[in-house]
Parts: structure tokens; C-alpha cells; sequence
């Protein structure tokens, strides 16, 4: 049975198609699986996502430059980065339902079900003793909380250690004794786990030989590594130094049922902040508390972000967590910060023979520089705004409307001027007052249907404000101004406007509050 999350989620899939965000790819042959359009207004937010994260690297920050490096490269970067061989997912198939799942994702799966378990136990007890309740004497002596928590420490550590030594049989094993059953069939008649690399792979030139084998890239992070030193030498960036870039990245997912979450073709928001060995634990708690900002300042709600720190760290990192959002389906990532050591630049020196270390003239030392990076996949960023704003409401009058409380700043529109009727000179006065604001705000002009129908539509695709031109602004050069979120309207003067829906709209606005 769907639960009021997933009709939720399906809700802002099929709105998001009405009304020109995301269609699926190549639909007309049915679609490609994993695979995204951006429709008219998807493309606007889109933008404006990467002019608040590009603006924020690179304006807020003087040691902070930007760069756009090419999606192929040469094919030992991902042999030096560890990709090759290291960047699988474990793959295992239910004989029964013929469904495929990453072992890895069922069995931490496994272990927030024993989690979800300890947390109802407390609850229970909570209400049980009321003011007395004491959590920590509780979860410490409750027998049955004790067995469950021995149990995931155990799964954890195993999960651990299995992730570590790729050790496929070990995650079998893990899976069986966790008694995990398939969703669908209900069965736990699992083949053997295998490694699965989700790099795709493509020909570089006219013959398909081996050396001739290119990747297409699957983050974004090692042309910013390759060019570490172009960067640093031609901008003589002083370290700490960062290197940020906006670009696509491609992984050849195998569980990809989640709409844009989880894509085979996506876009990633990357920043490489190099620092000296040694510091890294503080930047990387810098980084982490000024990322947390960025998201919550767009007023998308405060509670539906959280820390999650990895257990499992993935081949080159010393310290990991994630941003999850609360999306509906559940808490999850949407932005990764990796304390990267210098693993990275240390394989790219050893692979290519060329020298990767910045010379420190304060210490009169070169070294190769720790790495803190913060990782956001523009897509998820995109479902995390879509479904933070999308709201279904029953009005004061009884009738229902859809609205995306888009972050102004975000909005595909930041403004609909609307002449109340197509005639009486209401419809030039209209496209006068848009001629003037068109420079500084996205307009849309709509003078179709009854005024009430076309500021529904503008609120189903997070137009914070419509401008209605009626007859009084012919007499006096005032116009109407509706919130969109409130739904209020007020009465302002034409040479007004432009500053005060400025000012509103303006992503500066949101960075200055960071
Ligand atoms: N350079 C580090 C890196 O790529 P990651 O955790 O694999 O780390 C970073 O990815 C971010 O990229 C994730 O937090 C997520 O937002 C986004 N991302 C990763 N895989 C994705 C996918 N298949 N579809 C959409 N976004 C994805």
C-alpha cells in the first residue's frame, strides 16, 4: 500500500512535468531509464541553484576561483583516483523477484529498521515514565534496547569490514544473518553479491581498442586535481585555496528508481579546499558548518536538515558526512563533505611523474596539501527545493491550490504582470511596465482566463509575485503586487515596483545572510 509520502512523491513527480520542470528523457520513445530532461522553468531553477552555490564559492570567498574542465580525460586519472578498481557497488539479485538491490543499501536499510526499533522502545518508556525518564539510564540497562544495539554495532562493524576488504562473500553472509527478505517477493533466496564499476565507458578515436578506452567522468573532483597546479601557479593562490566547478558526471546507477535522486547523467557542484596536513579536521568542520548555512538560509525549513557522519569512508577519505534533506522519501543526501587527504594529489604525482606539491615560502617547505571538499549534486539540490516548497492547500473559500513557496531567489519567475482584461489599454500599460523590469527580473506575461485562474497557475510554478494592471493604474500609475505565500495583495506606485521586487528576489540578499 502507498504511504501519504510516496503519493506525495508521485504528486511532485507528475507536477513537475505539468508544469514544464522535468520530463523524462526522450520520452517520445518511451524514455530512457535514470535519465532527465529540464523543461522551461526546470532550466530557470536550475540556474539560479548554480548562481547561488557559484556566487557563494567564488564571490564570498577571495581564495575561492572557479574553473570548467572537460568531462573526458585521460583515461590513468581513474586509475589514480582509484575508480578503476575500487569504484563498485555490490551488487546482489532476489532469484525470486528478479530484483536487483546494492547489498550495501539493504543492509544499512537493515540496520535503521534496528534503529527505528530501540528508537519506539524509548518512546514507549518515555511515555510511560513521563518526567522521570531518563534516556541514557534507560537505553543503558533496558535489555531488549542493549540487544538490539548489540546487534547493529555488530552489523556496523561488519558492514565495516566487508566494505573495506571488498570482501563480497563476507556481505553475503551479513545479509543472511540479518534474516533481510526482498520487499517484493518476500523471499530471502538472494544469488551471490558481485562487484558492479559504474563508470561508463566509451572510444576515443575510430578504433574500439583497449588503449583506446576513455571514461566519462563520474565526479567532477579530479579535473579540479589534475589543474591543481595550472590554478595555483597561475593565480597564485596562496594555500589555503579553494577550486570550485559546476559539471556533469555520469555513473552508470543500478538501483535508479527515484526520479532525479538518483541519476545516470547528473550535474555535481564540487569545491577542492586545499590546506596544510595537519589542519584539515578544522577546515573540514569550517566547511561543514558553512555549507549547513548556505542550505538553511534559503528558508526551506531548519528541521528538515541534519548531519549524517559516514561509517564506511570511502576509499580516500579520513573524515566524511553528509547534508541529508528531508525528502519525501525519507532523510536522505543531498550534499557530501570529505576530508580527502592527500590521496588524491599524491596517486595523480605518482601516476603521471610530474611533481603536484605547493611550495610554502612562510615555512620554506614544499608539500603535497590535504583536501576538504564539499560535494552537492545540483539534481538533488533541485528535488530538495522542489519538494521543500511543493505544498497541496485548502483554501478559506473551500478551493484547493497547488503552490511551490520557491525561495524567490530561486524561482524559474520572479514575476507575472497580468492586465486584469485584454482591452482598454490595460494590456499596453502592461507590457510598458514589463519592458521596464524585463532587464532586472524574469517576467512572464499572461493576459488568457480570469484573473484568479492565472494567479493559480503562477502559483503551481513558484511566481512570488504578480503584478495585476486594472483600470486605477491608468488613472493613478499603481498596480497590484499579490504574494504569492500569503496571497495578499497591495497597492503600489509603477516607479516602486522594480526596487522593491529587486530587493525581494535577489540572491545577493540570501548570501548576504550567510
Ligand atoms: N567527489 C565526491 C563525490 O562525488 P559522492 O558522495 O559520490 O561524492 C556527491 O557524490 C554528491 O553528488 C552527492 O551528495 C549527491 O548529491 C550527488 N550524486 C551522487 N550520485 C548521484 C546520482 N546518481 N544522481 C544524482 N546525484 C548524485
Amino acid at each position: 500500500m502507498a504511504t501519504q509520502d510516496d503519493n506525495l512523491f508521485r504528486n511532485i513527480i507528475s507536477h513537475s512535468k505539468e508544469y514544464g520542470f522535468i520530463f523524462p528523457s526522450s520520452e517520445i520513445y518511451d524514455g530512457l531509464s535514470a535519465v532527465y530532461d529540464y523543461g522551461q522553468n526546470g532550466a530557470e531553477l536550475k540556474n539560479n541553484i548554480k548562481e547561488y552555490w557559484w556566487k557563494f564559492m567564488t564571490m564570498l570567498h577571495d581564495n575561492i576561483v572557479g574553473i570548467d574542465a572537460a568531462i573526458f580525460m585521460h583515461p590513468t586519472t581513474w586509475k589514480a583516483s582509484g575508480h578503476v578498481d575500487a569504484f563498485n557497488d555490490p551488487l546482489i539479485d532476489n532469484k525470486d523477484s528478479k530484483k536487483r538491490y546494492r547489498a550495501d543499501v539493504l543492509i544499512e536499510e537493515a540496520i535503521a529498521k534496528l534503529e527505528d526499533k530501540v528508537e519506539k522502545e524509548v518512546e514507549k518508556a518515555s511515555k510511560k515514565f513521563g518526567d522521570a525518564f531518563n534516556r541514557k539510564q534507560f537505553e543503558d540497562t533496558n535489555p531488549r534496547v542493549l540487544e538490539y544495539r548489540r546487534k547493529i554495532d555488530d552489523a556496523n562493524a561488519r558492514l565495516k569490514a566487508a566494505m573495506g576488504s571488498s570482501d563480497m562473500a563476507a556481505l553475503k553472509q551479513l545479509i543472511i544473518d540479518l534474516e533481510i527478505t526482498d520487499p517484493i517477493s518476500g523471499t530471502r533466496n538472494w544469488t551471490d553479491v558481485r562487484q558492479f564499476n559504474l563508470m561508463f565507458s566509451t572510444e576515443i578515436g575510430s578504433l574500439a581498442e583497449e588503449a583506446n578506452k576513455i571514461y566519462l567522468r563520474p565526479e567532477t573532483a579530479q579535473g579540479i586535481f589534475v589543474n591543481f597546479l595550472n590554478v595555483q601557479k597561475t593565480g597564485r593562490m596562496k594555500v589555503p585555496f579553494g577550486i570550485a566547478q559546476i559539471g556533469k558526471a555520469f555513473r552508470n546507477e543500478i538501483v535508479a528508481r527515484q526520479f532525479i535522486f538518483r541519476m545516470r547523467e547528473f550535474e555535481q557542484m564540487e569545491m577542492q579546499f586545499f590546506v596544510q596536513p595537519g589542519s584539515e579536521m578544522e577546515w573540514y568542520e569550517h566547511w561543514k558548518e558553512r555549507r549547513m548555512r548556505w542550505h538553511k538560509v534559503l528558508g526551506l525549513g531548519d528541521n528538515n536538515y541534519r548531519f549524517f557522519d559516514h561509517l564506511n569512508l570511502a576509499h580516500y577519505a579520513n573524515a566524511a558526512c553528509d547534508i541529508q534533506f528531508n525528502f519525501p522519501i525519507g532523510f536522505k543526501e543531498l550534499e557530501g563533505i570529505h576530508s580527502r587527504t592527500d590521496f588524491d594529489l599524491r596517486n595523480h604525482e605518482k601516476y603521471s611523474g610530474k611533481k603536484l606539491q605547493y611550495f610554502d615560502t612562510e615555512r620554506n617547505t614544499s608539500y603535497i596539501p590535504y583536501v576538504i571538499e564539499t560535494s552537492i549534486g545540483l539534481d538533488r539540490m533541485f528535488l530538495s527545493v522542489l519538494s521543500g516548497s511543493y505544498a497541496e492547500e485548502k483554501l478559506e473559500d473551500g478551493s484547493e491550490r497547488v503552490v511551490l513557496r520557491i525561495p524567490p531567489a530561486l524561482a524559474p519567475n520572479k514575476v507575472a504582470i497580468l492586465p486584469l482584461l485584454r482591452k482598454d489599454g490595460l494590456p499596453e500599460k502592461a507590457r510598458k511596465i514589463m519592458d521596464d523590469l524585463k532587464y532586472d527580473l524574469r517576467c512572464f506575461y499572461e493576459e488568457k482566463d480570469a484573473i484568479g485562474k492565472r494567479y493559480r497557475r503562477q502559483d503551481a510554478i513558484g511566481t512570488p509575485y504578480c503584478i495585476t494592471v486594472d483600470h486605477q493604474t491608468l488613472e493613478d500609475d499603481t498596480v497590484t503586487i499579490r504574494d504569492r505565500d500569503s496571497m495578499k495583495q497591495e497597492r503600489v506606485s509603477i516607479p516602486e515596483v522594480k526596487a522593491k521586487l529587486t530587493e525581494a528576489c535577489s540572491i545577493n540578499a540570501v548570501l548576504r545572510k550567510i
